[in-house]
């Protein structure tokens, strides 16, 4: 499995939904960015913008809350809309019971690590995820460069699934662009977010083209 979520922070905010329309041939879900100016030194968007891009598309919306307190909004998040929701590792101390609200709400649940968490804080908890999305860079803005190390957390964590038959997928967010979108597939990951990499990307079928086209030895 190889897909594009599209990340519209990166996009061009004030003619929104003729983005999504350009480039949604190409990708396979829409990613929201939500932050709260508090566990990460931005803030993006929310509840309302996250409904207005509902009737703007018919694919999947990921929800990547970069949040405190994430339990008090996930159900709101799948009401608005999101059919993905992903809470930071980092951001919750109680992890398992928002993972739990996350799926009682009839969300896809995902944890999401920053760069310098092992993946292995997640051993005991994965059979209970659907996807782990690896930041590939610190998280709160796109446009970032790929941190290189974390192609190694790609791999152990793919060798982490395996060794137990789970059917975890592993998402990558940050920096994935047409430079650095091979070595993170052969790595593993099966969901590319890519912001830059698609919305900048002045021919978007050509980032679709190369993925499907990705060979790994
Ligand atoms: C960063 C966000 C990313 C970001 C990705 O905190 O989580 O989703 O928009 O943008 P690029 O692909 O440009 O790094
Ligand atoms: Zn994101």
């Amino acid at each position: 499995m190889r897909l594009i979520s599209a990340s519209i922070l990166a996009c061009d905010l004030s003619r929104l939904a003729e983005e999504i329309k350009r480039v949604q041939p190409y990708i396979d879900m829409v990613h929201f960015d939500v932050m709260d100016g508090v566990f990460v030194p931005n803030i993006t968007f929310g509840l309302p913008l996250l409904e207005a891009v509902k009737t703007c598309t018919d694919l999947p919306i990921d929800a990547h809350l970069m949040i405190i307190d994430a339990d008090k909004y996930v159900e709101r998040f799948a009401q608005a809309g999101a059919s993905w929701i992903g809470v930071h590792y980092e951001a919750c101390t109680h992890l398992h019971r928002t993972i739990q609200k996350i799926k009682e709400s009839g969300a896809k649940a995902y944890a999401v690590l920053n760069p310098h968490t092992p993946v292995e804080v997640l051993t005991d908890i994965l059979v209970e995820l659907d996807a782990v999305l690896l930041m590939t860079v610190n998280p709160g803005f796109s446009g970032q460069k790929f941190i290189e190390w974390t192609v190694e957390k790609i791999k152990r964590l793919r060798r982490m699934i395996k060794e137990r038959s789970l059917d975890v997928k592993i998402m990558v967010d940050g920096g994935v662009n047409e430079e650095t979108m091979q070595k993170v597939v052969c790595a593993g990951a099966e969901i590319l977010v890519m912001g830059y990499g698609i919305f900048r990307n002045p021919d978007p079928s050509s980032v679709r083209r190369m993925l499907e086209g990705i060979e790994c030895s």
